[in-house]
């Protein structure tokens, strides 16, 4: 049987062979005593490139996330969170687990917040309340359909924050993919946060890594919380060097993965599903689609879909999530499309 065209997450990707080479080749020292001079080049490459003053490399967006909120909160503070965010429903709980943090979920539209949402969820200052303390923002947003966070929201959103008091987090794991996306600089997508996830694998396509970008202080606090949660690392430039060519090589071709996208929403609309965001505002590499009801069950859609060599995640109630990244070619989207046909019988 031919490889399944495998569409669960761009997280399935495979290091490229130019990333093999440089993880062989790689020049390491230990990280503790800053003695890794690949992960100190990775580190002052992505500051440069997010506008950052500085940048600390970790195992994972999910790491990333909880050692920024971590070092820009006290325990018994609150966050403000996008209700579908992935910071708050699918990293286990970590800020609450690690950090004593009471997350305060608010409903955006597509995934973004306004301002007016950020100001009512604040709580009065009183020892009733936890003190609110950090707004998390999510670009590109996943759960909502990879929806993008434009330069003047993001600057709209941390300028209210910033006047009432609290720090930006962007959980920025596709922040390429909105910078390419929106056509602009991944750095003006950053600059308005005080703290920033960059995410090395799933469009990037690194084996393993993310970044934690910010100001000098910030980073090394937050170096002090990677290590309390176990991340220090030791001759790491073997995952840094990855990183290096990621940066170089794998972020403007995610405009074909968003490409690709827009055709396979097309197709699945075509094919009967409820394609939301619809194919025209698909924005990046993420497609819901929603299998309507009186045509078939949303379990039995991806059961059939895997006898066609087509692999998808296990539906949440009727949405499936289909996602496009280095390892699906145009091709291939044709393919899946054809087989989505089929399964519903069209
Ligand atoms: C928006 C967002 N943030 C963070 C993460 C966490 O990434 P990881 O599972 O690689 O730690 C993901 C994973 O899909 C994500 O979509």
């Amino acid at each position: 049987m031919e490889k399944p065209i495998d569409l669960r997450s761009d997280t399935v990707t495979h290091p490229t062979p130019a990333m093999r080479k440089a993880m062989a080749e790689a020049r390491v020292g230990d990280d503790y005593y800053r003695d890794d001079p690949t992960v100190r080049a990775l580190e002052e490459k992505a500051a440069a490139l997010l506008g950052k003053e500085a940048a600390m490399l970790v195992f994972s967006a999910t790491m990333a996330n909880l050692v920024s909120v971590l070092a820009q909160t006290r325990r018994g503070d609150a966050v403000i969170v996008e209700a579908s965010s992935h910071l708050y429903n699918n990293e286990a709980g970590g800020i609450s687990v690690f950090g004593g943090l009471t997350p305060r979920p608010v409903a955006g539209v597509r995934g973004r917040l306004s301002p007016e949402q950020v100001e009512a969820a604040l709580l009065p200052s009183a020892v009733l309340h936890p003190r609110v303390s950090l707004l998390c923002l999510e670009n590109t947003h996943n759960a909502a359909g990879g929806t993008c966070l434009s330069v003047a929201q993001t600057r709209a959103l941390a300028d209210k924050a910033h006047a009432l008091g609290l720090q930006v987090h962007l959980d920025g794991a596709r922040i390429f993919n909105a910078s390419v996306a929106l056509g602009v600089p991944a750095a003006a997508l950053a600059a308005p946060a005080d703290s920033v996830t960059v995410c090395l694998t799933k469009g990037l396509a690194c084996p393993v890594g993310a970044l934690v970008l910010g100001s000098a202080a910030f980073v090394a606090e937050a170096r002090r919380v990677r290590q309390a949660a176990g991340g220090g690392m030791r001759q790491a430039g073997v995952i840094a060097a990855a990183g290096i060519v990621a940066l170089d090589t794998m972020v403007e071709r995610l405009a074909e993965d968003h490409a690709n996208a827009r055709r396979l929403a097309l197709l699945l609309a075509e094919a009967g599903l409820g394609v939301d965001p619809p194919p025209e505002e698909v924005e990046t590499n993420l497609v819901f689609a929603e299998v309507p009801e009186a045509l078939m069950d949303a379990q039995a859609v991806v059961e059939g879909l895997r006898r066609e060599g087509v692999l998808v995640n296990p539906p949440r109630g009727r949405r499936v999530r289909f996602v496009t990244h280095w390892g699906v070619t145009a091709r291939q989207v044709e393919a899946a499309g054809e087989a989505v046909r089929r399964v519903l019988g069209g």
